[in-house]
């Protein structure tokens, strides 16, 4: 396991982009859980974000794609709208100690 990120003084509906030995994620704050995908839009397999770190659309109701539009919910990664409706982001695995995300690619 390794360390992704340190998260006290991350925010509710915060969201922030990593990448790891060639693999883009994103992690996002939701209700006090965090959840953590592959940076990947399901429809064309390019990242989701049109700038550093925003990931959510006007509302911060869902995980937007930049590109078409798609909507994923947050807590499943499911697309409820979009050209890729009912695929869904990958999620990655990870645990939490404490305030550190760790996972294991
Ligand atoms: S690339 Fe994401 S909706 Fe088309």
């Amino acid at each position: 396991m390794r360390e992704l990120c340190d998260v006290s003084g991350f925010d509710e509906l915060q969201t922030k982009g990593f990448e790891v030995e060639g693999k883009n994620l994103l992690l996002v704050k939701h209700r006090d859980e965090f959840y953590l995908y592959e940076n990947s839009c399901p429809h064309r397999s390019i990242p989701l974000e049109w700038q550093p770190d925003q990931f959510l659309d006007f509302e911060k109701t869902f995980i937007q794609c930049a590109t078409h539009g798609a909507l994923f919910k947050i807590d499943t990664g499911e697309c409820i709208a979009g050209p890729c409706v009912a695929d869904s982001l990958t999620a990655v695995p990870f645990q939490k100690q404490g305030n550190r995300i760790l996972i294991d690619l």
